[in-house]
């Protein structure tokens, strides 16, 4: 019996959470696995309300969690970073959420806005660094306020954060058996101290994988070439804060916002799943927003709870629900309500 905890949170995070279980439902049930959720009303109204954002109570519980499944994050009243740093980074450095996995696959049935790419040229995952970089909350103001002010924001890169990552990065070229090439992005002809220990380290962690092709890019680089060449990626490694940017593009080439997922993973520990969309607030409740990125999401989590026929049946029924055109092109405008896709996805698994 699997135990998840479900943090549905703020805006649109609900309305795609509860199409997300219900194709969960159906699929787990139809391969007769068990799990139980637990459903925790953390986020921007909670916070509004009572002040709290993420109890020392509800983490204890969640630690004790097979898995965590979450919506969204973001309040408009709530003043940008609050919830970020209270919720989401907490989840991911508290727990120790070091491997950030963001698929870029596009779907046959998807549009994608590159000009004469198709479903074989856009498939490759992103291995982001989630715990380091930028996201430490490094750094302080000095005169803030006046003329004078002087503000830090240190990026933090450790041996082993850097090591780990890397490793995880290659054993998933090597897993995943297409192209056997793992790319690592980077700025290291800038940032000549912590990208210096990247490439030292992806070079000697390297000859432990002669089976993997080795590549680098740097970051603006491969920005490029996600667009122009995105069939030349298999699996990239990067860090915290570039990871961040080139998966938003990532997840335009593959189709939208609507449908990419992720998985924020402690390969020793509790692991969270969520579609890699924000909050949306101004759809929240409208019932227009494109689910599968939610529901693929749950694909992931049972893949990483050792559930493959259930992984499998989720993706298939996406592939199915995507190629049938039926959900038009997956916008708030698609004509198609978030849960009438859901009942779709659900009734194809
Ligand atoms: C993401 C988001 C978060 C991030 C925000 C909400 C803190 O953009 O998961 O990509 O920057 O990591
Ligand atoms: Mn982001």
């Amino acid at each position: 019996m699997h135990k998840i905890a479900v943090l549905p949170c703020d805006g649109v995070g609900p309305e795609v959470v509860r199409e997300g279980l219900k194709v969960l439902g159906t699929a787990a049930a139809k391969y007769g696995v068990k799990y139980e959720t637990v459903t925790y009303d953390v986020g921007g109204d909670r916070y509004l309300k009572t002040d709290e954002i993420l109890p020392d109570s509800v983490m204890a519980e969640l630690a004790g969690m097979d898995a965590i499944y979450l919506g969204a994050v973001g309040h408009p009243d709530v003043k940008p970073g609050i919830l970020e740093h209270g919720l989401l980074l907490r989840l991911r450095f508290e727990f120790d959420l070091y491997v950030n996995l963001r698929p870029v696959k596009l779907y046959p049935g998807v549009d994608t806005p590159l000009k004469d790419k198709g479903p074989e040229d856009i498939d490759f995952v992103v291995v982001r660094e989630n715990t380091e970089d930028l996201y430490c909350g490094v750094g302080g103001w000095l005169k803030k306020g006046t003329p004078d002010e002087v503000a830090t924001q240190t990026a933090v890169y450790t041996r082993k954060g850097t090591e780990r990552i890397i490793r995880w990065a290659f054993e998933l070229a090597r897993k995943r058996n297409r192209a056997k090439k793992l790319h690592m992005v980077d700025k290291a002809n800038v940032l000549t101290y912590g990208h210096d220990l990247w490439t030292r380290v992806f070079a000697e962690v390297g000859r432990e994988y002669p089976d993997i092709q080795q590549e680098h890019a740097f970051v603006d680089a491969c920005c490029m070439w996600f667009v122009k060449n995105p069939e030349w990626f298999d699996v990239i490694v990067t860090t915290n804060m570039f990871g961040d940017i080139i998966t938003d593009l990532g997840a335009m080439i593959q189709g939208g916002m609507g449908v990419a997922a992720s998985g924020n993973i402690n390969p020793e520990g509790v692991s969270m799943f969520e579609p890699i969309h924000g909050s949306a607030p101004k759809y929240a409740g409208q019932n227009v927003i494109c689910p599968v990125a939610a529901i693929a999401a749950t694909g992931m989590m049972m893949e990483h709870l050792g559930e493959q026929p259930v992984a499998d049946a989720i993706e298939r029924a996406i592939v199915q629900a995507l190629g049938s055109g039926k959900l038009g092109d997956l916008s708030t405008k698609s004509g198609v309500s978030t849960s009438e896709a859901g009942d779709l996805v659900a009734s194809l698994v």
